[in-house]
């Protein structure tokens, strides 16, 4: 059976588009039936759009820090679509244990750091910072604990003597482009 796949971005949405690609290639078995940002100038919306891809906004400006309010919403609006998995791509909201546990082990995400590594934000610029000679990005399921839960597969990159946050960024992000659509594939292939 072919899985739906539910992706959520906050962004411009460019690992949402590789997963996009992804799925249309043969044997992949998943496609995507929803693109959810969490604000309305989020790049990806547009992008998914043009492919055809129903599309939601679920701004969480209005609930003014009320997780529990805004998840709320999120999962109503998910549900409709009835995914099997969800993908997020540059989600930048932290999730409460309480919208979590309704996908258990059928949420993905994927982080620009070697995790356990640099969770949460700046992961380049402290990646930099640290001396490291290494950096990369990591496609792990979702639990409670923030950029926690298994790891599903990571990819390196080097850190060269001269890069700024944003060389770097960039170096990881294609990988990124490879690794998440990767990942789900064989997420999907272990799911059946
Ligand atoms: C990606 O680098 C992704 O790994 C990161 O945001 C970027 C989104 O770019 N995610 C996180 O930092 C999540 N903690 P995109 O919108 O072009 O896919």
């Amino acid at each position: 059976m072919t899985k739906r796949v539910a992706i959520l971005i906050s962004g411009g949405g460019s690992n949402m588009m590789s997963l996009v690609h992804a799925m249309e290639g043969d044997g992949f078995n998943a496609s995507p039936v929803l693109v959810l940002a969490n604000n309305a100038d989020a790049g990806g919306i547009a992008k998914a759009h043009a492919k055809g891809i129903a599309t939601e906004v679920v701004d969480h400006r209005p609930f003014n820090g009320d997780r529990a309010a805004f998840e709320a919403v999120l999962q109503g609006t998910i549900v409709k679509y009835q995914p099997d998995i969800i993908c997020l791509a540059g989600f930048m909201r932290v999730l409460t244990a309480g919208f979590i546990d309704q996908w258990q082990g059928k949420m993905l995400n994927i982080h620009p750091s070697l995790l356990p590594k640099y969770t949460g934000l700046h992961t380049h610029q402290r990646a930099i910072d640290a001396g490291d000679t290494k950096a990369g990005c990591s496609v792990h399921v979702v639990t409670a604990k923030l950029d926690d839960g298994p790891l599903l597969d990571q990819a390196e990159v080097p850190v060269l003597p001269d890069d700024t946050a944003a060389t770097l960024a960039a170096r990881v992000l294609v990988e990124e482009h490879k690794l998440y659509p990767a990942a789900l594939r064989a997420f999907v292939k272990n799911a059946r």
